[in-house]
């Protein structure tokens, strides 16, 4: 069994990010800028945030966080979006999801410029990841894909088993793992007999945030493990969706959750804000 080491994958990947940012200061005088949009007080969301502020910090990128109250209107929030989406300095916006129940989500994604939508959640960019287009995609399952070329995994012909079919997850992990010539199944909750479908499984990819949902009599031996899940215990200890000790005996390679996807996650969206960064630069120069 190998780890996937999400962790030095996303050291690795931050030190390259911070030497085109040097590159890209020094050739015109740009910085890379993410603004991100916070709503409310969930602890989860705030600590996402948090990371992902120091990340930017670490590879020279200029931030901003807009913290909003929990009570905050949408008209608020998309005046907001609308100053982002004209403000020169900034070439990502991230809207951190969930939000709250009375704030129409879907309205403000696509309320974002497609080209500054370094979460790849615009149905502009959902579509051209589905048609096999360039466009910004999902960081998390684009970490995974990182992640497998790390280790020379190849995906062409495997049968991929998804589990979890959210918008931000498992349906742009399936196209990917599609554009990638993989045979794809995605499973969900409604999903009849979970099991008979990861036995025959060569890759599972499992992201719904249940503890222990995977567990070693689902796999099949040498079977390749790609926990997207993060939960925590009662005793405050944060786990994936597989039972790792178990699964992990009988994998060919397995991701730790933490380090694993998450640390990628965030390695990606300042990989999608660069890519944003540059193509500012060019039109700026053009
Ligand atoms: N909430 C959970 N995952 C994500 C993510 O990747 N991006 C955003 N914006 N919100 C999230």
């Amino acid at each position: 069994m190998q780890l996937l080491d999400g962790r030095k994958l996303s050291k690795k990947i931050e030190l390259q990010i911070a030497e085109e940012v040097k590159g890209l200061k020094e050739s015109c005088g740009c910085t890379p800028g993410l603004a991100v949009v916070l709503v409310g007080q969930d602890p989860a969301s705030a600590a996402y945030v948090n990371m992902k502020k120091k990340a930017c910090d670490r590879v020279g990128f200029y931030s901003i966080t807009h913290d909003m109250p929990e009570s905050i209107s949408q008209e608020s929030i998309e005046q907001t979006i609308i100053r982002m989406n004209e403000d020169s300095s900034i070439d990502g916006i991230l809207i951190q999801l969930p939000l709250p129940e009375h704030i129409d989500t879907t309205k403000l994604l696509e309320l974002v410029d497609p080209s500054k939508d370094v979460d790849g959640f615009h149905p502009f960019n959902v579509g051209r990841l589905v048609t096999n287009l360039d466009g910004f995609v999902p960081c998390t399952p684009l970490g995974v894909m990182e992640l497998l070329k790390e280790y020379d995994i190849d995906v062409k012909g495997k049968n991929c088993v998804v589990v979890g079919a959210s918008n931000i997850v498992g349906k742009p992990m399936a196209a990917l793992l599609l554009n990638a010539d993989a045979t794809v199944e995605v499973c969900h909750i409604f999903t009849d007999d979970l099991k008979k479908h990861t036995l025959n499984a060569d890759i599972v990819l499992c992201g719904v945030g249940v503890i222990n949902l995977i567990t070693e009599d689902m796999v099949k031996d040498d079977v390749i493990i790609v926990d997207i899940g993060v939960s925590r215990t009662k005793e405050g200890k944060l786990v994936g969706d597989v039972d790792f000790d178990a699964v992990s005996k009988k994998s060919s390679f397995i991701t730790p959750s933490p380090g694993g996807v998450g640390p990628m996650t965030i390695a990606m969206l300042l990989s999608n804000t660069l890519k944003a960064a540059k193509i500012n630069a060019k039109k700026k120069n053009a």
